[in-house]
C-alpha cells in the first residue's frame, strides 16, 4: 500500500521538486562557507535573513523559512520559534528536511521565523551611532535571558507581524526560549486580547529545588553530548543522529555569555524566577535601581500569563525531571499539558532526528486544528497542504 502512494506521489509532487537526502560533504562545505541559504535549497528549503534592532541597540538576526512548493503569502500563519541556551537558528534546520523542526514546519504550510537572541553567534553585534559594531563588555552584561524576556522578543514579535502583515501568530519555545516567552508574555498583556493564536510551548525550563544542581550538572552534560559529541561518545543520545555530527560540531555550540549561566546558576535552589540581583555582583557596575527603576529586581508571576499554552514534558529530562515538571504544572496553574514517552531527553525534543514522532507531530496537530477553524479561506488551503504532505516521498521512519 505505502508503494502505492509512494508512486503516486512521485507522479503528482516530485516535478521539478528536490527531495533526495543531500550529499552529506555539500552540507558540511555550504555550512563551512557561512552559506546557510545553500544548506537550506540542499533541502528544497527557502532562507532568508531579517535583522531587527533592540531598543538598547542588539542586532538580532532572524532566519526565515518557507517551502517554495506551499508557503502562501496570505495564507501561512507564523511560527516563530525561541530557541534554547547555547543553540541557535541553525539547531533547528540541522537533520533532515522531514526530521528538521524548521523544515517539517515550513512544509506544511507555515511562515518559520528562527529567532537568534543577543550574544550567540549570529547576534553577536550591536548599533552605535548609526554603525554595525562588537558588544563592549557592558552590552554582554545585559545579554541574559531576562534582557532577551524583555528586549529581544517584543522586538522581534512586532517585526514578524511588520514584515507578514499577519495579525496570529505560534511560538514554540524550547528550554530557555520558553522562559524567555513565559517572562515576556506573563508581564506584558499587550498580545493577550489581540488576535493571536494559542501560543503552544515546547519545554519549560523552571527554577528548580531540590537536587538542582545534580540537575544542572546532568543538562549541562545532555547539552554536551549534543553540541561536543565526541566528548561524551558514551552517552550519546539515540535520538541523535550519529552520520550528521559533521555537521552539528561545526556550528555548535552557538555561543552564549556567561551571564546567562549567572541568569540561570542563581535560580538553583531558590524557589522563584527572578531578575538578577546587580546587589550580589557589585563588580558588574550595574545596578538594580538603573536598570529596572527599582532596588529589588521583579520577580516574574508566570501564572499571570493570560495568552493561551500548552506544555511538553520529555520523560528522560535530566534538567527537568517529573518532580519539577510537576512543580512547573502547579505554579502556572496549568491546564494544558503532556507528558511524552520515548525516553527523551532536553535536547532530543527538539533537536533529534525522530523529534517529529514524538513532540513535531503533536504540535502540528494542534496547529492544524486551530487553522482550520478561522475561516474557509485556511481551511482551503490546510487541505492543499495536507495533499503536499502526503506527496512528500519520505518514508515514515516513527516508531509504531
Ligand atoms: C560611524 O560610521 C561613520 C561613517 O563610516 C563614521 O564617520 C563615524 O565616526 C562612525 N561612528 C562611530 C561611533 O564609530
Ligand atoms: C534512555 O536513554 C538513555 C540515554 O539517553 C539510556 O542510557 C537509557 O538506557 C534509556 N532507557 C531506556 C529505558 O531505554
Ligand atoms: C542520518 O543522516 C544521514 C546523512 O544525512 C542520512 O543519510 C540518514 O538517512 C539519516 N538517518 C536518519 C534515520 O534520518
Ligand atoms: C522610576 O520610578 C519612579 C517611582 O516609581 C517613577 O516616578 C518614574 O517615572 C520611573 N522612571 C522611569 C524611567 O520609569
Ligand atoms: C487555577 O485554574 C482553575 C481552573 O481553571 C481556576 O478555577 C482557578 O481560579 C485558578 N487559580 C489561580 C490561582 O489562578
Ligand atoms: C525521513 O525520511 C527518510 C527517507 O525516506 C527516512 O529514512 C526516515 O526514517 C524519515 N524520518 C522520520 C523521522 O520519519
Amino acid at each position: 500500500m505505502r508503494l502505492g502512494i509512494l508512486t503516486l506521489a512521485c507522479i503528482i509532487g516530485c516535478h521539478g521538486v528536490q527531495f533526495a537526502i543531500p550529499d552529506i560533504d555539500l552540507e558540511i562545505a555550504a555550512i563551512r562557507r557561512n552559506d546557510y541559504v545553500a544548506y537550506a535549497s540542499l533541502h528544497g528549503m527557502d532562507l532568508t535573513f531579517h535583522d531587527v534592532v533592540t531598543p538598547d541597540g542588539w542586532i538580532l538576526q532572524l532566519w526565515r523559512v518557507t517551502s517554495p512548493e506551499i508557503y502562501d503569502e496570505k495564507r501561512s500563519a507564523p511560527v516563530i520559534v525561541s530557541h534554547a541556551f547555547m543553540a541557535s537558528a541553525f539547531d533547528y534546520m540541522w537533520n533532515l528536511r522531514n526530521e528538521s523542526t524548521a523544515f517539517v514546519l515550513a512544509d506544511n504550510g507555515y511562515d518559520v521565523w528562527l529567532t537568534n537572541y543577543r550574544a550567540n553567534e549570529f547576534s553577536n553585534a550591536v548599533l552605535v551611532d548609526g554603525n554595525r559594531t562588537e558588544p563592549t563588555p557592558e552590552d554582554y552584561l545585559r545579554s541574559g535571558w531576562q534582557y532577551m524576556a524583555e528586549r529581544d522578543l517584543p522586538t522581534i514579535i512586532e517585526k514578524v507581524l511588520e514584515v507578514t502583515q499577519q495579525s496570529k501568530f505560534y511560538l514554540i519555545g524550547h528550554s530557555m526560549g520558553c522562559t524567555i516567552t513565559f517572562a515576556y508574555l506573563s508581564q506584558d498583556h499587550s498580545y493577550d486580547d489581540k488576535p493571536v493564536f494559542k501560543f503552544l510551548l515546547g519545554r519549560q525550563l523552571a527554577a528548580t529545588t531540590g537536587s538542582a544542581w545534580k540537575d544542572f550538572l546532568g543538562y549541562l552534560l545532555s547539552s554536551l553530548c549534543y553540541n561536543l559529541p565526541s566528548a561524551c561518545f558514551f552517552t550519546r543520545s539515540p535520538h541523535m543522529n550519529q552520520t550528521r555530527i559533521g555537521i552539528f560540531l561545526n556550528k555548535t555550540p552557538a555561543g552564549f555569555s556567561l551571564i546567562t549561566n549567572y541568569n540561570f546558576g542563581v535560580e538553583l535552589n531558590r524557589d522563584h524566577w527572578a531578575k538578577i540581583d546587580f546587589r550580589e555582583i557589585p563588580q558588574s557596575g550595574l545596578t538594580n535601581e538603573a536598570e529596572y527603576n527599582q532596588s529589588e529586581p521583579t520577580e516574574y508571576d508566570f501564572a499571570a500569563l493570560r495568552v493561551p499554552y500548552s506544555l511538553y514534558f520529555v520523560d528522560n529530562d535530566h534538567f527537568n525531571g517529573l518532580q519539577t515538571a510537576l512543580d512547573t504544572i502547579q505554579r502556572l496553574n496549568a491546564t494544558d499539558y503532556t507528558f511524552i514517552k520515548g525516553n527523551l531527553s532536553h535536547e532530543d525534543a527538539v533537536m533529534g532526528f525522530d523529534t517529529p514522532c514524538y513532540t513535531i507531530n503533536a504540535i502540528l496537530e494542534r496547529f492544524e486544528a486551530l487553522e482550520k477553524q478561522r475561516d474557509d479561506d485556511h481551511e482551503k488551503y490546510r487541505e492543499k497542504v495536507s495533499k503536499f504532505v502526503d506527496s512528500l516521498p519520505f518514508e515514515d521512519g516513527c516508531p509504531e
